[in-house]
């Protein structure tokens, strides 16, 4: 099995011949807990460290991996197509992919709390995957992309790590783990990420909440209004990897509040939502500061927010630090 705990005079994995070092570690390591003939099973999100660890079981194991991607309708525009595209497609993953976005949005419909929307997201995901494992047979172990700073913080009491704890008990007791990046820094994922051929949108993700766009569609959720975060998302990530800021910002994103306010379009009444753009940077996201954005940049993201996005008449910009304001808006 690898080793449980990072090693306190292990080198940090900064060039390609370190991470190609370690990922022929980890095959060694993968094939040495699973044997030759053990599955694995994991949930796979698309996000930097569930992707990571999904391409190096694959190397290791092959089809023996069998990743759940379960799309809860909160995540951005084409990231499970891309999660299809790369994983199915191209690195011919035992991919299932379950579409949840009704069964999803029926229930967050008209929850208002920001607190419950996020347990009814949580859960209902716990419940989709479970349902996913009670159908397959014969896979023994549970594949999870844990990483070192996870590791910390659950140590630390500063937040839980998502491990199979969530899960019931009827299909957590049937798993044992396999988190081959376990010991590794975010950066070292990444660079790992980076050998196995990953590609770059994928492996440079910013950080995206578990529950998605559903904290960025403030109170009860609607399918319009979420569209509206989703594709002004869009729109503000293709303007942001245009002006070079991809890779250097740390996390930029939309909002949509639920209230309205009047506008004018073609000489015409409008009554719609304004959109919020959020652009911060920070080391620890204990504290944050916000990225000071071209004003030439604003206005085009205004002119293209309000021309494209249907149901935004307005675009305001976010620069409150944290604190007093937290990133998200829920
Ligand atoms: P806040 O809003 O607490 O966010 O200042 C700090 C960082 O955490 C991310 N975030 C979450 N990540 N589940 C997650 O996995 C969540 O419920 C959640 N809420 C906030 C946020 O995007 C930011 O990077």
């Amino acid at each position: 099995m690898a080793a449980d705990r990072r090693p306190d005079d292990m080198a940090r994995i900064n060039t390609p011949e370190l991470a190609q070092a370690f990922i022929n570690e980890q095959i060694e390591a993968i094939n040495a807990q699973v044997g030759p003939e053990g599955k694995v099973l994991l949930a796979l999100s698309g996000g930097v460290d569930s992707s990571v660890c999904a391409a190096l079981l694959i190397k290791a194991i092959g089809d023996r991996l069998v990743c759940v991607h379960v799309n809860h309708g909160l995540l951005r525009k084409g990231e499970p197509e891309q999660v299809i595209r790369v994983f199915k497609e191209e690195l011919k993953a035992n991919l299932i992919y379950v579409d949840a976005v009704d069964r999803f949005l029926d229930k967050l419909a008209g929850v208002t709390d920001p607190e419950q929307k996020r347990h009814i997201i949580g859960e209902e995901f716990i419940d989709v995957f479970a349902e996913e494992a009670r159908k397959l047979e014969g896979i023994a172990f549970l594949g999870q992309g844990t990483i070192w700073p996870d590791i910390l913080e659950s140590e630390a009491g500063i937040k839980a790590h998502h491990n199979a704890g969530g899960l019931p008990a009827d299909i957590a007791d049937r798993f044992e783990l396999v988190e081959p990046v376990k010991i590794l820094f975010k950066d070292e994922v990444r660079m790992v990420g980076r050998e196995l051929g990953l590609p770059d949108s994928m492996v440079n993700r910013q950080p995206f909440p578990g529950p998605g766009l559903g904290v960025r569609c403030p109170g009860a959720i609607t399918r319009d209004r979420l569209e509206a975060v989703r594709e002004s998302d869009a729109i503000l990530r293709e303007e942001f990897a245009k002006w070079g800021l991809e890779g250097k910002v740390w996390q930029y994103f939309t909002v949509v509040p639920d209230f309205k306010s009047t506008g004018i379009t073609d000489g015409k009444r409008t009554f719609q939502w304004p959109c919020i753009i959020r652009a911060i940077n920070t080391t620890d996201v204990v504290e944050v500061t916000v990225e000071h954005l071209p004003a030439e940049l604003i206005d085009l993201l205004v002119n293209r927010i309000t021309s494209e996005v249907p149901g935004i008449n307005r675009v305001l910009v976010d620069y409150t630090p944290k604190p007093p304001a937290t990133v998200e808006y829920e």
